[in-house]
């Protein structure tokens, strides 16, 4: 039975390659609720990729369209959202994102989520380095202290996208138990 609060929403945050787009849409999947992914809807608003927006502009515009989305979004109830690994940077997006529902912070070692990227859309955080593996740690250093505020904490390493998205529903079953009881 789910008795997770219907009016919160479910927030995925981590580094490129942990696997919040793919969890998120499986977690809204499995909950019935409606799913947004902000990259995408970046693209669809601005009407160009993400690596576009940053080789035609820069970082601080690609930055202000996703802080745009993410106070938007923020207003929804009960859906189920991944942001871009960096969105949670601004602690004002955090803030946001954290008064609209639950955040988890999803985990797996860089060697793993450049794997899982390789060969899969352009990160342009990551273009042009010698070393990308190197270059996640070193993100990954930056936003530590941000992904560590999250309410929850789940490593995705070695498991299936179904297992995490039925563990984060598990914790979040277990934590409306424990606010009712
Ligand atoms: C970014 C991650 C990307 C995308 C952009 C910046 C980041 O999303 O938002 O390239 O700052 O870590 P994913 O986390 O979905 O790869």
């Amino acid at each position: 039975m789910q008795i997770i609060d219907e009016a919160k929403n479910i927030v995925l945050i981590g580094l490129m390659g942990s696997g919040k787009s793919a969890i998120g849409r499986t977690i809204a999947k499995m909950l019935g609720r409606r799913f947004i992914d902000t990259d995408r809807l970046i693209e669809r608003k601005s009407g160009k990729t993400i690596t576009e927006i940053f080789a035609e502009q820069n970082e601080t515009s690609f930055r202000t369209l996703e802080k745009e989305i993410i106070k938007r979004i923020s207003q929804y109830v009960g859906i189920v959202i991944a942001t871009g690994g960096g969105a949670i940077k601004d602690p004002e997006n955090f803030n946001y994102l954290k008064q609209s529902g639950w955040i988890i912070a999803l985990y797996a070692s860089p060697e793993t989520l450049y794997k899982r990227i390789q060969g899969k859309r352009v990160r342009p955080l990551l273009l042009e380095k010698e070393d990308p593996i190197k270059a996640l740690e070193e993100i990954y250093n930056e936003r530590k202290g941000m992904y560590a505020k999250a309410d929850f904490q789940v490593d995705t390493e070695d498991k299936s996208i179904d297992e995490v998205a039925e563990e984060v529903i598990s914790l979040l079953n277990l934590k409306a138990e424990t606010i009712k009881n």
